[in-house]
């Protein structure tokens, strides 16, 4: 098994999606002694978002008479995309910043979702082309939100991630989440213990 693991907290050894996707590789090396591990931590290094002219180059077959420093970074967002297409199991850290992902993680995905590779348009609309792959998203998130009733109209991490990943093709979804990170102390960790058992339990 090749296991991709992606973190993007800002937070540093402070992050709570960090302690639970670290928890899920160790899950899934336990139940798989033979798994590979490839690890980008975009939150530590993250990718620059991306401009029209990597948009391009991204989609450029011949890439010789590129600026150099452009071309790096087509090969670099290629290896991005290389490292989701290899992957048997993918493992997120995934925080709740502004209601969103973090902008790291979007300008990860906005490498790895590419037009030929891991979609197509056709006649009936898009398909995805990056299935036969297991997603584990590892959500934090200050407060509650699961269940609410404000969740659908605020919740734009959780609901965007697994419409992108559908997009792609990736339909064997399993959201984990820890919430009430802020809501004091007694909260917070019964969020990210509850989430911990729930790893234990889930992650084959
Ligand atoms: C920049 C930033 C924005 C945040 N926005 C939200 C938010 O919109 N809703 C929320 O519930 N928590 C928000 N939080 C709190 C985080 O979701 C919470 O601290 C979570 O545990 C972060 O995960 P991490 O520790 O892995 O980074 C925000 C935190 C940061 C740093």
């Amino acid at each position: 098994m090749k296991i991709l693991h992606i973190d993007s907290s800002i937070l540093g050894d402070y992050s709570g999606s960090r302690q639970l996707s670290a928890a899920t590789v160790a899950a899934l090396r336990q139940h798989h002694p033979d798994a590979t591990v490839t690890y980008r931590d975009v939150g530590a290094n993250p990718p620059d978002h991306v401009s029209g002219g990597l948009a391009m180059a991204m989609n450029s077959p011949d890439r010789s008479a590129l600026d150099p420093a452009l071309r790096a970074a087509a090969d670099e967002a290629d290896a991005m995309l290389e490292e989701v297409l290899a992957a048997d199991a993918i493992v997120i850290g995934a925080p709740m910043y502004n209601f969103g992902v973090p902008t790291q993680l979007k300008a990860w995905y906005d490498r790895v979702t590419r037009a030929g590779r891991t979609f197509r348009y056709t006649a009936t609309g898009p398909e995805g082309l990056a299935g036969g792959r297991k997603l584990y998203i590892l959500s934090s998130r200050g407060g509650s939100y699961a269940g609410q009733p404000f969740e659908v109209t605020v919740d734009h991490q959780e609901a965007w991630l697994k419409a992108v990943f559908n997009f792609i093709g990736i339909t064997d979804i399993t959201v984990i989440r820890a919430e009430g990170a802020n809501l004091g102390d007694e909260a917070r960790d019964t969020g990210r213990a509850n989430a911990l058992a729930e790893i234990a339990r889930v992650v084959k």
